[in-house]
């Protein structure tokens, strides 16, 4: 989603800019834009170069390239469209009438009509649709007023006409703001919408997100919700939205840069599928223990005794997040025995079940950014909270492949997945590293519990142990299988994918990635349920994709692929090489586990099928039309 990136320093701000800017794209924008402040010789007062271009980088590196962007000073910001299209018009940053302020926001001025119709009373022209266009018009007019009583132009009187602002503004948003008259100021402000302050030698950077940071520092001051803070070249004024001052330290990174590399594949979603051997490799060394004969099932970092006293979870997620929330409450119901909800978060937030007690609430989300993951937590959290029911509201479980986040900022325990940055959009090897959360919780609320003998327990925990290596040779095999099979795809524009029990949410995943990146319309149903209306949909032009492995309802899952097949659909099968799968026209083989393990070898099949369909249709798979990789918009 929209990106911002913005610098202070001795150094010349836009090659700076746009490189913060291009380790922003893989989450996805329409359009691009920066804006610098410099001073002309002999002159006191500066002057702002704006330059915006839709879409891709490339065309605002070639502008800036024809026509300059000086200073040391700016702002920077990737849009993805939410108010008004993704024209140049719309792009940020935006300014006032007089062009002396530039703007960049990400996330949502939800009172920005009202501001709107009340700033065009006053005269003001506006000339984008965007929700943003208020903010430098109304920061304009506060500052013109401060001037008025005699002020003179400095950071100190730009932050007190944003902290005037803010108070008009309602929504969740993070702002970047300059102005000519003071060249050598930055103001940040961060309102439920991440922003981090990077710290460099004598100079500084602010950031939406950490990766635009990489390679310019490792030291960071991630920002706390309604913070703002006055940047110049001497230093960082953290201020809180009634000005007064405070003071955090920062923090310094340790570990390896998060370096965005496709290395020598076609697109980061394929070297991200190739990666799942590691996600799950690293997973099993730090979470199951190397001596499961002696019964210590460790499976997260699930020390809190109030683990103890669960007796109910719930779920919040969305997308692809909240599939494997769907394996994860299988599992927790299933093999743990506790019972378990999923929730899409956008709706729990408006519309939350009766309170129920002693119940840990789980919020899952690569990212720790989506909106209404984070609202939903924070809803739930306050819902308990106002009713006395303190220690479960602040158990909340944190499932996430970004530990300095926003959701890590808000919810006390954090289980970190720890797939390393994910570029591809759709979402491959931190769905497995989600799963793979899930199976450690299940395994520890089912060794707490006692739900499970100490062998069944075990016995899963092997076959954990082995998937790494099963994954890897998955990939190898089904690399080729998955292309040839992909040009039976060239002129298909429906598929079913169907799937039962734990495989359900897999078969669901499979249809969310095929429809995102090869933009071929999917469902996803539990195969039980086609007889019931989608099977009317069936004829010879569409293929069903069939998750079948052995377990409690394999041949149920193989009677609704026969049905299927009456109907003339091609039908595609996921699971082991067996007689009885001989009934698929293809069959996708995968080794033979148990029912419990097969979703984190099923989905593998689906995520190479998809990728290889959507790369034969010439596709950009790794920013498919109209999608971000953090959603930070309600
Ligand atoms: C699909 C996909 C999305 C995300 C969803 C939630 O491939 O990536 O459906 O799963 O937007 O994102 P996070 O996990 O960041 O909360």
């Amino acid at each position: 989603m929209c990106g911002i990136v913005a610098f202070i320093g001795s150094r010349d701000a836009s090659p700076l800019l746009l490189d913060g800017l291009r380790k922003l794209e893989y989450r996805g924008y329409d359009s691009a834009g920066l804006a610098t402040v410099t001073i002309r010789e002999n002159e006191k007062e500066g002057f702002v170069t704006c330059k915006r271009a839709k879409g891709k980088l490339v065309n605002l590196v070639e502008l800036i390239e024809q026509s300059g962007a000086p200073g040391h000073l700016g702002i920077g910001h990737t849009r993805w469209a939410t108010h008004g299209k993704p024209e140049e018009h719309n792009a940020h940053p935006h300014r006032d009438a007089s062009g002396d302020i530039a703007v960049v926001q990400n996330g949502i001025i939800e009172n920005h009509n009202y501001l709107r119709q009340d700033l065009e009373k006053q005269g003001v022209s506006f000339l984008s649709e965007t929700d943003t266009e208020v903010i430098p018009h109304l920061i304009s007019k506060e500052l013109q007023r401060l001037l008025d009583l005699g002020k003179l132009p400095s950071g100190s009187v730009l932050l007190e006409a944003v902290i005037e602002v803010m108070k008009l503004l309602e929504g969740a948003y993070a702002i970047a703001v300059i102005w000519s008259k003071t060249p050598d100021s930055l103001v940040v402000v961060k309102k439920q919408t991440p922003l981090v302050i990077g710290l460099g030698e004598g100079e500084f950077f602010c950031a939406s997100d950490m990766p635009a940071l990489t390679g310019f520092t490792r030291t960071i001051l991630p920002m706390e919700d309604d913070e703002m803070a006055l940047l110049t070249p001497l230093g960082i004024e953290l201020y809180d939205v009634n000005g007064q001052r405070k003071n955090r330290s920062p923090l310094f990174l340790s570990g390896v840069d998060q370096v965005i590399d496709k290395q020598n594949f076609r697109h980061f979603m394929l070297k991200e599928i190739h990666e799942q051997p590691d996600t799950a490799e690293l997973w099993v060394s730090r979470y199951l223990s190397n001596d499961l004969e002696t019964g210590a099932f460790l499976g997260g970092p699930y020390d809190a005794p109030i683990f103890e006293s669960i007796e109910e979870i719930q779920i919040l997620a969305c997308g692809t997040s909240r599939h494997a929330g769907m394996v994860g409450a299988y599992l927790l119901e299933q093999f743990a025995g506790i019972r378990t909800s999923v929730f899409f978060a956008s709706e729990f937030r408006y519309a939350p079940p009766p309170l129920s007690p002693n119940t840990l609430t789980i919020g899952v989300t690569q990212s720790g950014e989506t909106a209404d993951t984070l609202a939903a937590l924070a809803m739930e959290h306050q819902r308990r909270t106002s009713l006395n029911n303190i220690e479960f509201a602040s158990l909340q479980l944190g499932i996430t492949n970004c530990p300095e986040s926003s959701l890590a900022l808000q919810v006390s325990n954090i289980l970190d997945i720890g797939a390393g940055i994910e570029v591809g959009v759709a979402a491959t090897k931190t769905f497995l590293g989600q799963l793979l959360a899930f199976y450690g919780l299940a395994i520890n609320i089912a060794a707490r519990r006692k739900s499970r003998s100490r062998t069944e327990i075990r016995n899963l925990c092997r076959e954990l142990k082995a998937i790494p290596s099963q994954i890897k040779d998955l990939i190898k095999n089904h690399n080729q299988m998955a292309e040839s099979l992909a040009h039976r795809f060239a002129d298909t524009e429906d598929v079913v994918f169907l799937g039962r029990g734990i495989n359900y949410p897999i078969a669901l995943e499979g249809a969310l990635k095929l429809k995102e990146i090869s933009y071929i319309h999917a469902e996803g149903y539990p195969a039980g349920e086609m007889k019931h209306g989608p099977i009317a949909l069936l004829d010879q032009r569409v293929p069903v994709i069939s998750i079948a492995t052995p377990g409690v309802v394999f041949e149920k899952v193989l009677s609704n692929a026969q049905e299927a097949k009456a109907r003339d659909a091609t039908l595609i099968g996921i699971g082991p090489k067996i007689p009885e799968t001989e009934i698929f026209d293809f069959l996708l083989p995968i080794p033979k586990v148990s029912e419990w393990a097969s979703p984190l070898l099923t989905v593998i099949p689906m995520q190479l099928l998809s990728y290889y369909i959507a790369a034969q249709r010439g596709l950009d798979v790794d920013q498919p039309r109209n999608l971000a990789k953090s959603v930070t918009v309600e």
